[in-house]
This record gives structure tokens, sequence and C-alpha cells, in this order.
């Protein structure tokens, strides 16, 4: 499932937003109502995004929520709600295989056009992320259905990070959400429930979801396992019982 249309020149956008690349022939989202975010584009190699990325560790609450100090590391993440793609980079440059699914078409394109100018790049660190992520134009809740239904490949953890209203305190956050939410409402309860039901029924290790620090569980049932806190986020973890032991 790829629903992924073929050109950026053919996505329909709200008014007051266009695509264009720049310079570095970066595709961005350029939004040109008054007073608005700079331009928004993927760039895992440069920039902040490139700084963290070279820095990680599997120490770091992420990977930690997803699993990799745990007896049984996972291999194998899906990646439901991908967005910009950051969470998906770190995950796939620690060495687990990412599928990231992204529903909107116009960040769908900004994700792709990253990961080709990663792979492009002739560096190691933009060849690691292209070689184990692997992006997709897809509702999560229909792909996950699908996935329920035929059992074919389960990932080992299914991961959510849905929008939220963006009360974080960095720039890049603020730019990003701005962006996102003209592009698509936050998820609604009921939709978030669905997520969270079809994730539990598709992982096979773990279901992790990201939150504001003090917001309450993404659904009221079941509550999380455990949780790991950061300074503004925290990953709260729902261990699964599997019916699908790889
Ligand atoms: C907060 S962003 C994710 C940021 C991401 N974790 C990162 O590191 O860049 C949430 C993204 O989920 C996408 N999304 C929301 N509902 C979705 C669904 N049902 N299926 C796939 N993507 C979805 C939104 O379009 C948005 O781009």
């Amino acid at each position: 499932m790829n629903l992924a249309p073929e050109t950026f020149e053919s996505l329909s956008l709200p008014a007051g937003f266009s695509l264009a690349r720049d310079k570095q022939g970066r595709l961005c989202l350029i939004d040109s109502r008054k007073g608005a975010a700079g331009p928004l584009y993927v760039d895992f190699l440069a920039g902040a995004s490139g700084w963290r990325l070279r820095d990680l560790s599997r120490n770091d609450l992420l990977p930690r929520a997803v699993g990799f100090k745990s007896a049984r590391p996972p291999r194998t993440l899906l990646d439901a709600t991908a967005g910009l793609g950051h969470d998906a980079a770190s995950l796939a440059l620690l060495g687990l295989d990412v599928t990231a699914l992204e529903v909107s078409p116009v960040v769908f394109a900004l994700l792709q056009d990253g990961l080709a100018r990663a792979r492009a790049s002739g560096q190691e660190l933009g060849r690691r992320i292209a070689e184990r992520l692997t992006p997709l134009c897809a509702d999560a809740r229909s792909f996950l259905r699908l996935s329920a239904a035929e059992c074919g490949s389960i990932p080992d953890v299914v991961y959510l990070d849905p929008m939220f209203p963006d009360k974080r305190k960095a720039a890049r956050s603020r730019k990003e959400m701005q962006h996102l939410q003209a592009l698509l409402p936050p998820p609604n309860a009921a939709e978030l429930s669905e997520l969270m039901k079809l994730a539990l029924a598709v992982a096979a290790q773990r279901v992790v979801v990201k939150r504001p620090l003090h917001a309450p569980e993404i659904v009221d049932n079941p509550p999380p396992s455990h949780s790991h806190r950061g300074k503004s986020v925290r990953f709260d973890v729902y261990l699964v019982t599997s019916a699908h032991p790889r």
C-alpha cells in the first residue's frame, strides 16, 4: 500500500502554501501567510537534525522505550505516524528495520525527498539511514487493519507519535507543528483509540506512544506498562502478550 503521488507538482495544498526546491535542491514547504514560520524541509545530514543523529545513543529515552535494553531487543519497527521522520531515522540508525507511514502526501513528499538526498549524499550517515528506513504514504489505520487481517509482516514494535497541541519549547518543533497542523488536524479521540487498538493487535512485542510530559495517556484503557520520562515528553510503553511470536 503506497498512496504517494508521482510528482510534488500534483499535490493539493491549503491556501497560502506552495512547494518548491531551494538552492541546495531541498524540497521545501513554503507558507506565505503573514507571520508564518520559514520553509519546512527534511535534511537528515545538516543542521540540528544532523547533529542530533550523529550524537545518538541506545541509552536515549526513545531507544530505551522501544526495548534496546530488553532481554529480546526488537529488530523491526512500524512508525505509524512518521511526520518528517526524525524519530524513524534515529531508530533506523540504531539498527532497526523501520517502516514509516505518513498519511499526508505533502509531508510524505518532504520525507521522501530528505531520504533521497541522504541516500545520494555519499555520506555514511545518509547511506545508513536510507538502507533501513522504508517510507510509505498510507493511513496507519488502513495499513494496520490489513496487517491485522493478513498477519503478513509483523513489526516487533509499533511506534505512535500523533500530533498534539504544541507546547514544547524547541524552535524546530514549533515550526514543524505549525506546518503540520495547517496540513492536517490532529487526530480526534476516536481516531486515536482506533489507532491504538490496531497497534496493540499487530505489534509482536510492544507499542510505544510519545506524549507531552503531563498529558493524559492516549487511551483510558489499557494503562501503559511503564513510561520513560524526559524534560518535556514521555514515552508510554504497552507490552504485548504476543499473538504472533516471531
Ligand atoms: C507529530 S508528527 C510525527 C513526528 C515524528 N515522530 C518525527 O520524529 O518527525 C505526526 C504525524 O503523523 C501523521 N499522522 C496522523 N495520523 C496518521 C495516520 N492515521 N496515519 C499515518 N500518519 C498519520 C501526521 O500527518 C503527522 O505528520
